[in-house]
C-alpha cells in the first residue's frame, strides 16, 4: 500500500520523531511504498494566501508534491504534540494549504455550499498524539479536541472512513522503559491499521 506519513514536531530528536521513526520503520519492514513528510525539516509555509485559495491557483512544488502524495495514498498517518489542545500551526497550515476544495472534498451546492463529500481515496488514517495532560482530566477539562477535529472535523469530511488515534501522556513524566513500550504499541496499531 503507498502510506503518507506527516509529522510535525521541530525536534527530530524528540518522543515524536521517535514516533514517526517507528512508523516508517515498521510500514517500509512490512513492504508499503512510504512517502515521508517531516514538515519542519522541509521548511514547510503553513501560510494559505488569498491567491492560493484560488481554485485556479499555480501550486508551489512542494505544496503540489505534498497534494500529488495525498491523493495516491491508500493510507495516512500524521504525528504531532498537543499544543494548546491543537495540532502545532505548521501542521494546521498544512491542512489548510494541502486538504484544498475538489481534491480532498467536494461541495456540491452553489457558491461553495452543501455538505461535504470526502474525495480521498485513502482507506484509513491514524493520528499519534503526544501530550502532557493526564488522560482523564483532558477529557473532563478540555473534552479532547484532537479526536473531534481529526476524526470528525478532517478526516471525515475527507471521505476516510476508518480512522484511528492514539495519544500517548504524560509525556514528561515518562520514563525510557514506559516509552519503548508505547513505540511497541505504535508497531501494533500500525500493522493493525495497514496489512501488510
Ligand atoms: C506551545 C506548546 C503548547 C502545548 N500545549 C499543550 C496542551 O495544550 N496540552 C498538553 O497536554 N500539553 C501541551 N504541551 C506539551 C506538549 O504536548 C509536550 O511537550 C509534547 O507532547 C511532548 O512530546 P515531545 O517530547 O515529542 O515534544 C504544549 C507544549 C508546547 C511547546
Amino acid at each position: 500500500m503507498k502510506i503518507l506519513v506527516v509529522l510535525a514536531h521541530p525536534n527530530p530528536a524528540s518522543f515524536n520523531g521517535a514516533i514517526a521513526q517507528t512508523v516508517v520503520q515498521t510500514l517500509t519492514a512490512d513492504g508499503h511504498e512510504v512517502r515521508f513528510h517531516d514538515l519542519y525539516a522541509q521548511g514547510f509555509d503553513p501560510v494559505l494566501t488569498a491567491a492560493e485559495i484560488r481554485k485556479d491557483a499555480v501550486l508551489p512544488p512542494l505544496v503540489a508534491q505534498h497534494i500529488a502524495d495525498l491523493v495516491a495514498a491508500d493510507g495516512i498517518v500524521i504525528v504531532h504534540p498537543s499544543w494548546w489542545g491543537q495540532p502545532p500551526a505548521i501542521l494546521k497550515g498544512w491542512l489548510d494549504r494541502v486538504l484544498r476544495l475538489d481534491i480532498a472534498y467536494h461541495l456540491p451546492g452553489p457558491a461553495g455550499s452543501g455538505t461535504p463529500q470526502g474525495l480521498l481515496r485513502a482507506a484509513a488514517a491514524v493520528v499519534f498524539t503526544t501530550s502532557n495532560t493526564p488522560p482523564l482530566r483532558e477529557i473532563d477539562l478540555y473534552g479532547d479536541p484532537l479526536q473531534n477535529i481529526w476524526e470528525n472535523c478532517i478526516f471525515r469530511v475527507c471521505g476516510v472512513t476508518r480512522f484511528f488515534r492514539k495519544n500517548f501522556a504524560v509525556i514528561a513524566m515518562s520514563t525510557p522503559a514506559q516509552r519503548q513500550l508505547w513505540l511497541d504499541e505504535v508497531v501494533k496499531i500500525i500493522r493493525g491499521s495497514f496489512t501488510p
